[in-house]
């Protein structure tokens, strides 16, 4: 029945000249559906530079937005509409336009899990991949990071400038605390700890490497250890496995798990697919300064 599925969802995709996107947290069969898997980052230039017509994206709703914000001569379908981020919800735009009003001239660095109308107030946007690179890439000494006080504290850790918070965090990510960490240590001596960067800060002290889901993949396949301890979200261990089939990872929680990102089921895409539904289009009025914000990130990530 899977594999029907599958099939008809690869013939839907090849009429409809669509592709469909995954992020590296969804369930394991949408990711052996997908045409691409990604972070953030790299799902929001695929979708900047794919030909296809139809983005179908397996994800979180501002992953959809990203990519309708970068390309809104494209149809973008999320196949759950009601698939959210926590975090993103962490920061309204009157909440920030009453900060920024506080910080006058203090640069706004908007991690991606935002909505586009909080990006559109943003003077640039981050992810967790490049995070450090873009704070460092602006003139001002002072940046406003928006909504993770855990990005914000992991990269002022990072860099000279003066970091400014704002009080937002991953609900999943904020508690794995360093007992945890110093427990699962103890029980696998001989493995390297991967961090995700909206880990609390004292976790992240504790990791040989604190980087983007992706990161964390090319990390486990260029390192000679063979055992790891992974610190994210808990659906990291199938896209891990997948990419280092001889090696071995050790999710630190299992209580990492965001329900918004297994929303979407096999069932969810084809439904989606048949009836071209669950569009996501931004505004032009948000859309335009929230492209600037987003545009800017990418450049620096290129350049
Ligand atoms: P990445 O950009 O590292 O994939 O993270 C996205 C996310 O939602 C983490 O919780
Ligand atoms: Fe948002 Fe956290 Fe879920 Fe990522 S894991 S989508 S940051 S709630």
């Amino acid at each position: 029945m899977a594999d029907n599925i599958q099939d008809r969802i690869r013939s839907l995709l090849k009429a409809k000249d669509a592709i469909l996107l995954a992020h590296n947290y969804q369930p394991p069969e949408i990711q052996d559906a997908a045409d691409f898997c990604g972070d953030s980052l790299e799902l929001s230039i695929k979708a900047a530079e794919t030909d296809a017509d139809v983005l179908v994206f397996c994800g979180v709703h501002f992953m959809a937005e990203t990519a309708s914000i970068l390309s809104p001569r494209k149809t973008v379908l999320i196949p759950r509409p009601d698939a959210g981020c926590p975090m993103a919800d962490m920061v309204t735009p009157e909440a920030l336009q009453a900060r920024i009003d506080r910080l006058p001239g203090v640069p706004v660095v908007t991690y991606v899990n935002s909505t586009a109308a909080v990006k559109a107030l943003s003077t640039i946007c981050c992810t967790s991949a490049n995070a450090v690179e873009v704070v460092n890439s602006l003139a001002e000494d002072e940046v406003l990071m928006v909504p993770d006080r855990n990005l914000a504290r992991n990269t002022a850790a990072r860099t000279d400038k003066k970091v400014h918070l704002w009080d937002g965090c991953c609900p999943f990510h904020d508690i794995l605390t360093p007992e945890m960490v110093t427990e699962a240590k103890a029980a696998h001596p001989e493995a390297l700890f991967l961090a995700h960067p909206e880990c609390l800060p004292e976790v992240v002290a504790m990791a040989d490497a604190a980087v983007s889901t992706s990161g964390m993949i090319r990390y486990a396949r260029e390192s000679s250890r063979r055992s790891f301890l992974v610190g994210t979200e808990v659906g990291m261990h199938y896209p891990l496995q997948k990419a280092c089939p001889d090696k071995e990872f050790i999710m630190v929680s299992e209580r990492m798990h965001c329900d918004d990102m297994k929303k979407i089921t096999l069932e969810d895409v084809l439904a989606c697919l048949e009836a071209m539904r669950g569009e996501v289009r931004v505004p032009e009025a948000i859309r335009v300064p929230a492209l600037k914000a987003v545009e800017r990130m990418i450049a620096v990530t290129a350049g």
